[in-house]
């Protein structure tokens, strides 16, 4: 079972982050916070803008961030935490093996995965849609993708699980807590390090249509991914891209229950589903900050800020910004445009936003088809994950009518 058991309930969570939002807001684009020592951006315009500026605004934190010595093999091919050049040379290599093809080519898999994870509950009008659909799925999807056995499909989740606890940090983890945090899951680490290496030497020696087989032979200008960096990038994968999707599909359905009605119009035309997505990603988005540091003095909004700076860059703040969204506060399936932040800007804009779109929009079709009714009975029942580490349902119990 996932760790955050220390859970906050509903409806914390889903009252407590839009104000602090509104509030982070009415300071004003910028500010420093004196209590956590760190920049916030949050006004949409700033955010794009020092999301765009990965020259300015260096993703490596390691000069002023913990680190454990267990996690330098999982840095080599862990991009997301990597500046130009080494940023492109590994995503350039990486997207010849995960291209929209093999994406696209994911949908039969997926519904047949969603199908048969809907069928083990068929014979129930009550079940934690969580546990059943939204934290199974991307992680089977993931493993699939990499051509590991399905019996070692459990072992992911366990993974899974344990990178995901949040059961060291509190609600404001300081640097201190970071450390005990990666202390905690070193052995964790390990054990996938030592697993990824093993499943490249099988698929170096009996080569398949999967994505590790794919890795491990694509080139650019001569030069191909070591062992080292496909660990690295599935471990990438495996924390950018499970409890995300987990925490999308979660976050959707609860937010549907909220606003009566939701469910009504996506059964009357189902082609609203992907706009239904969007929305939900720009309300409720599972990464809502992400870390800068100023690799140079900069002024930003007329504040200025000394190089070696951690900023943190407020997504779900952006998405509610009434400079750029008309109606911020208004939960509507229809908005369209919706240039929502959740998946990021510029160089480091989500590489696996495709296949999260996909999943959710193939699991909701589903729900939708299978079911009359989906409704939440008690919220008191809800959980969710430890908000400092992501921002997503964990147990959701539902009722159904067939
Ligand atoms: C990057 C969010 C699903 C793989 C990112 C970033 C965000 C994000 C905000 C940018 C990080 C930054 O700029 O520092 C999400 C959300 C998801 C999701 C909200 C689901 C709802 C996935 C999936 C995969 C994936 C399914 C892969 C299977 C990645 C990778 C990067 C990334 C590899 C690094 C890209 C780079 O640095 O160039 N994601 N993600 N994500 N995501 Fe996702």
């Amino acid at each position: 079972m996932v760790a955050s058991e220390q859970l906050t309930q509903t409806p914390s969570v889903l009252d407590v982050l839009p104000d602090r939002w509104q509030s982070l807001r009415a300071a004003g684009p910028v500010g420093y916070d004196d209590a956590q020592g760190v920049w916030r951006v949050v006004g949409y315009a700033d955010v794009a803008a020092v999301l765009a500026d990965p020259v300015t605004y260096s993703s490596d934190l390691s000069p002023i961030a913990p680190t454990q010595q267990d996690f330098e093999a999982f840095r080599q091919g862990n991009f997301v935490g990597m500046d130009p050049p080494e940023h492109r040379k590994l995503r350039t290599l990486v997207s010849q093996a995960f291209t929209p093809r093999v994406v696209h080519g994911l949908a039969p898999r997926i519904e047949a995965v969603c199908a048969r994870l809907l069928d083990a509950v068929a014979d129930r009008d009550r079940f934690d849609v969580v546990d059943a659909l939204a934290y199974p799925l991307p992680i089977i999807v993931i493993a699939e993708l990499l051509g590991v056995p399905a019996g070692d499909h459990r072992l992911f989740q366990e993974w899974a699980s344990t990178l995901f606890s949040g059961d060291q940090l509190g609600e404001a983890p300081d640097m201190a807590d970071l450390e005990r945090a990666l202390e905690a899951i070193a052995p964790t680490v390990r054990e996938m390090n030592d697993y990824v290496l093993g499943h490249i030497r099988h698929r170096r020696a009996h080569p398949g249509d999967d994505l590790t087989s794919k890795l491990l032979t694509a080139e650019v200008d001569g030069v191909r991914l070591r062992d080292q960096e496909i660990v690295g990038f599935v471990a990438l994968l495996l924390v950018a891209g499970h409890i995300t999707t987990t925490a999308l599909l979660g976050n959707a359905l609860v937010t549907f229950d909220r606003h009566p009605g939701t469910l009504g119009v996506l059964r009357d035309d189902p082609g609203k589903v992907p706009d239904a997505v969007e929305e939900v990603l720009r309300w409720l988005p599972p990464f809502p900050e992400l870390g800068r540091r100023t690799a140079r003095p900069v002024v930003l909004s007329g504040h200025e800020i000394p190089p070696d700076s951690l900023l943190m860059v407020h997504l779900g703040a952006a998405n509610r910004d009434p400079a750029r969204f008309t109606a911020p506060e208004a939960f509507d399936v229809t908005r369209s445009p919706n240039p929502h932040l959740t998946f990021g800007h510029g160089i480091h804009f989500c590489f696996g936003a495709p296949l999260a779109r996909l999943e959710a929009r193939i699991a909701l079709n589903l729900l939708l088809n299978r079911f009359c009714s989906i409704v939440v009975p008690s919220h008191d029942d809800i959980t969710f994950q430890n908000p400092s580490v992501i921002v997503g349902v964990r147990h959701l119990p539902v009722e159904v009518t067939r």
